[in-house]
């Protein structure tokens, strides 16, 4: 992502940002290197700015890292750091819901009773029937019966109990719409409570600025040349089209008598600019704003700055930014929630906050059905529901289920083998050893 960004700002302004959350210490190294030959190389780059505040704090065999103290990777290869097996299993609120006769790809016509208020894994090796299950049947059904959804419904029988859940969130990895306007901060709806705030300043009343004014999606108080965004499309022939800064408002995406309006010395540019954690620090004293911002650190977003372009969002840090803002939302305790896979490309320290945050919404008395091959998730959920055996014709059959200290004890489940390992590790390190959290 970051390559291909520079790759396509030759023969432009050059701006990287904070790259340090983006990538592995390793790989920011191989990058700094490839930048380093690219400015040699293309004397056409006219600015390099490049703020760089990262250091690389080790890299080099698994065993190097290991032993490197200042790495949190190293941590977590040292067993220093770990993701607990809570001590105990949720009970739930003694109401399910039954997936009945489920046919849909390879599945084999098997009932799955889902026990509502616990956080319930499906697990199961690659082709098992995960999604087929998931999303083809609990998430088109459900979202057809309980919202008027027309979703092409895969192959099953019926639900009983459906009357224990008013609502089917669906936290999937694609993409945020299409819109470059569309940024984390309008996503949170944070933006409209730092706009709101704005327009409170003295400085703003005094000139008459109401909260629309700073929109940068309607004309105001918004640069019209680059219409608010900062950056201009120029249309290359032959040639991909290249986006440059904007020269009138200097990708300030305002015009001067805006951004002369200032909270703290900060314009709502400045504010766009901003980390979410620096953000964080700015509206210390807003608790409405610094609420919505907190959640945004929580499912480890800390890191992404307010006005990058939704479209510009990786897989799985849109899959975090629309679980926080479901977070942000006021939750009805009988809402399920289905995630696939949400902790694709997240480090050790990511999927520990993470799961802070998933066990949070359960303890509200909601259900999650998490779709997941990660270990660290699966031995932290109160319910496992395995499937497989194997994959394609050899799966489709629920191998094991209940809690995972009952899958482990099942020979011919996968999961189960690997959960009695982890959980045996547990014993072992339970009296000697800190907790990730
Ligand atoms: N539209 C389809 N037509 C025919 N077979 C399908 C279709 N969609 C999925 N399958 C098959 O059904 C089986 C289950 O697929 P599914 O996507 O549910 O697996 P999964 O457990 O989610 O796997 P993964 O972990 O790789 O995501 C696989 O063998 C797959 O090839
Ligand atoms: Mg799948
Ligand atoms: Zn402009």
């Amino acid at each position: 992502m970051w390559l291909t960004c520079i790759k396509s700002c030759f023969g432009h302004i050059l701006k990287v940002i904070a790259p340090e959350e983006v990538f592995s210490h390793g790989e920011i190294g191989h990058h700094l290197n490839f930048l380093r030959e690219a400015v040699l190389q293309h004397s056409r780059i006219i600015t390099s700015e490049v703020l760089f505040t990262c250091e690389v704090v080790a890299s080099g065999t698994p065993g190097t890292v290991q032993d490197a103290p200042d790495s949190q990777t190293g941590a977590y290869l040292r067993d220093e750091l770990y993701i607990d097996v809570p001590t105990k299993r949720r009970r739930g609120k003694g109401e399910e819901l039954i997936v009945r006769g489920v046919r849909q790809n390879n599945l084999r016509n098997i009932d799955v009773t889902l026990p509502l208020g616990k956080l319930i894994g499906i697990t199961g090796v690659s082709g098992s029937g995960k999604s087929s299950l998931v999303e083809e049947v609990l998430y088109n059904a459900l979202a057809n019966q309980l919202h008027k959804a027309s979703r092409p419904v895969g192959e099953f029988d019926g639900f009983d109990g459906i009357e224990h859940i008013d609502k089917i969130i669906n936290i999937d990895q694609t993409p945020i719409g299409n819109s470059p306007r569309s940024t984390p901060a309008t996503v949170m709806g944070v933006f409209d409570l730092i706009r709101q705030l704005y327009a409170e300043l003295p400085d703003a009343k005094l000139r008459g600025f109401k909260a629309g004014r700073f929109s940068f999606n309607k004309p105001g108080g918004r640069c019209e040349t680059c219409e608010g965004l900062g950056w201009r499309c120029i249309e290359m022939h032959f040639l991909p089209d290249v986006w440059v800064e904007c020269d009138t408002c200097n990708g300030k995406r305002y015009t001067g008598d805006l951004l002369r309006i200032r909270f703290k010395s900060h314009s709502i540019a400045d504010v766009l600019e901003m980390r979410v954690r620096d953000a964080l620090l700015l509206f210390d004293g807003v608790p409405r704003i610094r609420q919505r911002l907190q959640i945004m650190d929580d499912v480890g977003l800390g890191y992404m700055s307010l006005g990058q372009s939704s479209t510009t969002l990786s897989g799985g840090e849109a899959q975090r930014l629309k679980l926080a803002a479901e977070l942000a939302r006021p939750d009805t305790g009988r809402t399920l929630y289905l995630l696939d896979e949400p902790t694709t490309g997240l480090h050790f320290a990511d999927v520990a906050r993470l799961l802070v945050v998933l066990h949070r919404l359960v303890d509200a008395g909601n259900t999650m059905v998490i779709v997941e091959h990660n270990t660290d998730v699966i031995k932290t959920v109160d319910h496992i529901i395995d499937l497989g055996p194997e994959g394609g014709e050899g799966g489709g059959m629920i191998v094991a289920e209940g809690p995972p200290e009952a899958v482990a004890k099942v020979k011919k489940s996968h999961t189960g083998t690997v959960l009695k390992k982890l959980l045996s590790a547990k014993k072992k390190r339970s009296k000697k050893r800190k907790v990730a959290s």
